[in-house]
């Protein structure tokens, strides 16, 4: 039996339909840019894993960094120890991170980080004595899978038999540039009539509504509405965080800064699964107190793991390259040279681009996980490419070394794909 059919006998995959999806295609090995697979097919992945692996995969550096850590000291309970890798992870991150972010607490995945940030707002008004239960978000939103990170999710499609259980949440659309005093009316109305205690976003773009990108100004003016409303601001930089965007974060890009960020994915550059929840000063100092119940009880035994911080450390020193910034701007050149060349195609409806995300929405209407979209999927694998369409978007997120010869490939299986639809 080959790893395909060994798979089908106890394996539950997420985000998947098994009565109606074809199965899944066995990986063996990664390197660079390239995923092979048991047949020794290879593709180009030119989604970097789900944004994780910015660096390619098996990147050494990121290797040689963990193993040497490896050695020393593996796991350790972070409630009653600390440890160099976390010191010095936290260090590094503050440096780049955006201002005012002073704390740093660590999680598992993007959506106990969000879980985390959501938890912090709401206990930091509890600690203060006042009752705030509400959140603010943005339509479309996507947060995570558990049940604050769904909550405040506004793609609700497949979340209907949880809707009962989740918290109370009020939603915004995003910012075009023309309807951002719609925005602020409708913001002054919440606040008039609930207790809101954090507003989360994606800042600049949502990654599964379709990788779309909002007004940075109109974002900025819904932020400064928050802070002279004592509403938290959480900015939800699991996707956007280290170097996609052009910048460090996509926060960056924005004048007022959030009080929460959440990070995950590229943090430890795809090697082990991590996450952090970072904060200001000042929500930190909410928690400080001589009961004990006002202390941040929440917690996940793999913490701060040595190893996941020792590959996030090498990350971070890799963001910082010339040569990985280089390679940044050389993709933001060719996708806008690809964007020029593939928008008045009369197959796109329309084209966005941002860092090294380039999006291209099909004239064609496809269900998110529709015959369609497992057609493009299949076409793309078949021409050994991994891309995965969301809905009627094809979006690019390549690593950051990916060559030009391969970011060749991934436009020119793009074009053809036009071709079926
Ligand atoms: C913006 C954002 N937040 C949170 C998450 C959830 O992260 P995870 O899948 O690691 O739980 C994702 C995942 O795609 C995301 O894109």
């Amino acid at each position: 039996m080959n790893l395909k059919q060994r798979d089908k006998k106890h394996l539950w995959h997420p985000l998947k339909q098994h009565q109606l999806q074809p199965e899944s295609i066995a990986i063996v090995k990664a390197k660079g840019c390239i995923l092979t697979d048991e047949d020794g097919n290879e593709y180009i992945d030119a989604i970097s894993s789900w944004y994780t692996c910015m660096f390619g995969h098996c990147n050494d550096y990121i290797i040689d960094k963990a193993y040497k850590q490896m050695q020393q000291l593996d796991q350790v309970m972070f409630s009653d120890f600390t440890h160099e890798p976390a010191i010095k992870l936290s260090e590094e991150l503050i440096k780049i991170l955006p201002k005012g972010q002073s704390k740093v607490f660590f999680n598992d995945n993007g959506s106990t980080a969000v879980e985390a940030g959501i938890k912090m707002a709401l206990q930091y008004y509890f600690n203060k004595g006042e009752k705030r239960s509400t959140f603010l978000a943005f339509e479309n939103g996507f947060h995570g899978d558990t049940f604050g990170a769904m909550s405040v999710s506004g793609l609700s499609v497949y979340n209907g038999p949880f809707e009962n259980f989740l918290i109370e949440v009020k939603r915004i659309p995003t910012p075009n540039g023309t309807n951002h005093e719609d925005i602020l009316n409708q913001l002054q109305s919440f606040v008039s009539n609930c207790d809101i205690a954090g507003f989360i976003y994606e800042p600049i773009i949502q990654g599964a509504a379709g990788m779309t990108i909002h007004d940075a100004d109109g974002l900025n003016e819904i932020l400064n509405f928050c802070k002279k409303n004592n509403i938290l601001t959480l900015a939800d930089e699991v996707m956007t965080g280290f170097g996609k965007t052009g910048k460090y974060f996509a926060s960056d890009y924005i004048e007022t800064k959030p009080d929460i960020i959440c990070l995950s994915k590229a943090l430890t550059a795809g090697l082990v699964p991590m996450a952090i929840t970072s904060c200001t000063q000042n929500i930190y100092n909410a928690f400080l107190s001589n009961e004990m119940a006002k202390g941040f009880f929440h917690c996940h035994t793999y913490s701060g793991n040595p190893i996941a911080c020792s590959a996030a450390i090498a990350a971070i020193e890799l963001l910082q390259t010339e040569d990985i910034q280089n390679n940044i701007k050389r993709i933001i050149k060719s996708h806008q040279v690809f964007n020029d060349h593939i928008k008045t195609h009369p197959k796109v409806k329309s084209t966005r681009q941002i860092g090294v995300i380039f999006a291209l929405d099909l004239n064609t209407k496809v269900q998110r996980y529709g015959d369609l979209r497992d057609k493009l999927l299949k076409f793309f694998m078949d021409r050994g490419v991994f891309l995965r369409p969301l809905g009627n978007t094809i979006y690019i997120q390549v690593p950051y070394v990916i060559s030009k010869k391969e970011l060749q490939v991934v436009y020119q299986v793009i074009e053809e794909a036009l071709e079926i639809v």
